[in-house]
């Protein structure tokens, strides 16, 4: 039996509580965003991504927000797009690799839902990054260094935020979705 930090809520079909929320962090290239969609499908929660939320309200690819406003602007957009989330319900929510950077959001993601962190070997955290190249943070001409740094920043407060932490090396999406399944679903 995992210790939930929210309320749960009835899940009549499946005949066990469910978290009212699952919140997927982790860094960039960690799966959040796939495995989210296979959760939200099979729980019947509705997906949201904060990155979706802010492209949605600063009206410009994140790549174009960075490069016109800066990281700073960025992140109060994201973190309005998390607190946009408190008091919601049936919601699988992927978010951005900085968001655990600040403060406050940790507190948020905590009080919005189970907190899953998915982790993965720095290796093959690069070479899933490396499929493309929409990713601010790692314009840089060594990103195999700056995942490096950035991954000793926040390997901790991935840990330090989540409920469970999932590793997703070598595993499929549907693995690690069944995985969390598994752990979330908790015997009434
Ligand atoms: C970021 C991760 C990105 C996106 C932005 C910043 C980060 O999201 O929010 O480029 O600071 O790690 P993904 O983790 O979905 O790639």
């Amino acid at each position: 039996m995992h210790t939930l930090s929210n309320p749960m809520i009835p899940n009549s079909e499946a005949e066990t509580p469910l978290p009212k929320n699952l919140v997927l962090i982790g860094f960039m290239g960690s799966g959040k965003s796939s495995v989210g969609r296979l959760l939200a499908t099979n729980l019947g929660f509705q997906f949201i991504d904060t990155d979706a939320l802010v492209v949605q309200a600063a009206g410009m690819p994140i790549a174009d927000l960075f490069a016109q406003q800066g990281e700073a602007v960025f992140r109060n957009y994201e973190a309005s797009a998390l607190a946009s989330l408190v008091g919601r319900q049936r919601l699988v929510v992927a978010t951005g690799g900085g968001i655990v950077t600040r403060e406050e959001n940790v507190a948020l993601i905590r009080r919005i839902g189970f907190v899953v962190a998915l982790t993965a070997d720095e290796g093959v955290i690069f070479e899933r990054v490396s499929r493309n190249n929409k990713r601010p943070l790692l314009q840089t001409p060594n990103p195999r260094e700056t995942i490096s740094a950035l991954l000793a920043k926040r390997a901790p407060l991935y840990a330090a935020t989540a409920n469970l932490l999932v590793d997703t090396t070598s595993k499929t999406h549907a693995g690690v979705a069944e995985e969390i399944l598994a752990a979330t679903r908790c015997p009434a």
